[in-house]
C-alpha cells in the first residue's frame, strides 16, 4: 500500500466536483528484486496513453474494510489518471483521487485510490479510471463492523503456482457459493517476479475481484518480489497485518522468513491477539506446523514460536497452504489433542493447482487428508463456524463445525 490512510479533500479544480484523497503518497518501504525503478506519478493526473481502460480491477482491504477499502487496476504505462467515482445508491457521487506506479518486471502501470469514511456493511457501486476512459460500473459491499455477530461466508484456497488453469476452475466453484471475501494462502505464482504468472493469476479473479476482497498470503514462492507487492493492496507491510470481519478477527502473517523475524512476528501476534476481543480468531499463513506431507511434512519452528501463541490466546483456526494436499489435525495443544473447543485446528488448504503432494497420515495429530484439488468455505453463523471442503467438481471432501 502506498499511501497513509488519512481522509482529506485536498482540492477543488476549477469546474470540477471536489476531488478527495484518502491520504498523501507516501512510499512504503521497497521490497523485493530490482526495485529501483518503482517510479509513483502525481496522484491527480488527467492524461491518458494509449490504452488507459481500466483492467484487473479489484476491491481490496488495505485498513479498516468496514470503513476504508482500495480500488486498484491497471492499464498501460502511460495512463496516470487514478480516480474513482463512488457512490450509494440514491446518495452523492464521490470523486476520490490516488497514484499510480511502474516496476520494472513489467505489467504496465498499477493505480491505487484509498477510500476511507465508508458506511458499515454498506453496498457502494463504482468506477475506476478518469474523465472520458471510465471502467465499467461495478459494486462491492463493505466489512460489517467489527463485534457485529452477524453470518461471514470465507473461502480459502492456496497454491496455484504454475497451474493457473485449475485455480480458474476452482475460483469458478467458490463464486457460486456467494463468500464475503477469499484468503489465498500463498504461492499464486510459481515465481514471484515473473508477471505472466501474476496475469493468469488475476485473469481468473475478474469477475469476482471486482466486488470481493481477496486477502493474499505471501508464500516462499511469491519470493517478496515487487509484483506481490505491487500488485496487492493491504493493511501494514502487506505481509503481516490483521483485521476484523464483523464477529472475525484474522491475523496474517509471513513464514517464508528467517527465524528471527518470525521470532518478532510471534511477538506481533501476542500483542495483537491479547488485544482483540472478537468471538473468532483465525490466523492464516503459508507453512504448515502440522502436516503428515510426504513431501516437506511439519515445520517445527512455527510449532515453537507461532501455535503456542495461537493456543494461548484460543485461535479456533490456523489454516495454511504448501504442502499440496488438503489436511486437517485434530484439536491440538502443545502438540498434544484436546477436546473440542480447547486447542486449535490446523488446516492445510493448498489445492489450488499446484502438483499434488502425497500424504501418509503418519502422525497422530491427522485427523483426515485427502490428496486432491480443493478449496474450504468457513461459515460463520449461529455460535459456530462450520468447514466445508470441496474438490474441484464440487464435491465434499470434509465438513467439521468449531465453537468459539
Ligand atoms: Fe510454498
Amino acid at each position: 500500500m502506498w499511501w497513509l490512510l488519512a481522509c482529506h479533500t485536498v482540492e477543488k479544480l476549477p469546474g470540477d466536483d471536489a476531488i478527495a484523497t484518502c491520504g498523501d503518497p507516501v512510499l512504503t518501504p521497497q521490497l523485493g528484486y530490482s526495485t529501483s525503478d518503482r517510479e509513483a506519478a502525481d496522484a491527480d493526473s488527467a492524461s491518458f496513453g494509449a490504452s488507459p481502460e481500466p483492467y484487473h480491477l479489484r476491491y481490496a482491504w488495505s485498513g479498516n474494510p468496514s470503513t476504508d477499502a482500495t480500488i486498484l487496476w491497471r492499464t498501460d504505462d502511460d495512463t496516470l489518471a487514478s480516480q474513482v467515482q463512488y457512490w450509494k445508491e440514491g446518495g452523492e457521487v464521490r470523486t476520490v483521487a490516488g497514484g499510480s506506479f511502474t516496476f520494472n518486471t513489467g505489467g504496465g502501470r498499477v493505480h491505487e485510490v484509498p477510500l476511507c469514511d465508508l458506511a458499515p456493511a454498506t453496498t457502494y457501486t463504482y468506477r475506476a479510471g478518469g474523465e472520458g476512459h471510465w471502467s465499467a460500473e461495478y459494486s462491492f459491499t463493505t466489512a460489517p463492523a467489527a463485534g457485529t455477530e452477524v453470518p461471514v461466508v470465507i473461502a480459502v484456497a492456496g497454491d496455484a503456482r504454475d497451474n493457473q488453469a485449475t485455480w480458474a476452475a476452482l475460483l469458478d466453484q467458490i463464486e457460486t457459493f456467494a463468500p464475503d471475501f477469499l484468503v489465498f494462502s500463498g504461492d499464486a505464482v510459481d515465481f514471484g517476479s515473473n508477471m505472466d504468472e501474476w496475469d493468469a493469476f488475476l485473469d481468473a479473479g475478474v469477475g469476482f475481484m471486482e466486488s470481493h476482497a481477496m486477502i493474499m498470503v505471501h508464500g516462499n514462492h511469491e519470493f517478496y518480489a515487487q509484483n506481490y507487492f505491487g500488485l496487492v493492496a493491504q493493511p501494514g507491510d502487506e505481509k503481516t497485518f490483521s483485521l476484523d470481519y464483523g464477529p472475525l478477527h484474522l491475523a496474517v502473517l509471513d513464514d517464508s522468513t528467517s527465524s528471527d523475524d518470525r521470532a518478532t512476528q510471534a511477538e506481533w501476534l501476542d500483542a495483537d491477539l491479547g488485544a482483540t476481543t472478537q468471538t473468532w480468531k483465525v490466523v492464516s499463513h503459508h507453512m504448515p506446523a502440522y502436516s503428515s506431507c510426504t513431501t516437506h511434512g511439519s515445520d517445527t519452528e512455527l510449532q515453537e514460536l507461532w501455535s503456542p501463541v495461537e493456543e494461548a490466546h484460543g485461535v479456533q483456526l490456523d489454516i495454511v497452504g504448501h504442502n499440496h494436499n488438503y489436511e486437517r489435525s485434530v484439536p491440538l495443544r502443545g502438540g498434544v489433542e484436546v477436546a473440542p473447543g480447547e486447542g486449535t485446528v490446523y488446516v492445510v488448504a493448498a489445492g489450488a493447482g499446484a502438483d499434488p503432494y502425497d500424504n501418509d497420515m503418519a502422525n497422530a495429530f491427522t485427523a483426515v487428508a485427502a490428496v486432491t484439488e480443493h478449496f474450504a468455505l468457513l461459515t460463520i453463523d449461529g455460535g459456530q463456524m462450520e468447514v466445508v471442503v470441496r474438490d474441484l467438481a464440487g464435491n465434499e471432501i470434509d465438513r467439521f463445525t468449531l465453537s468459539p
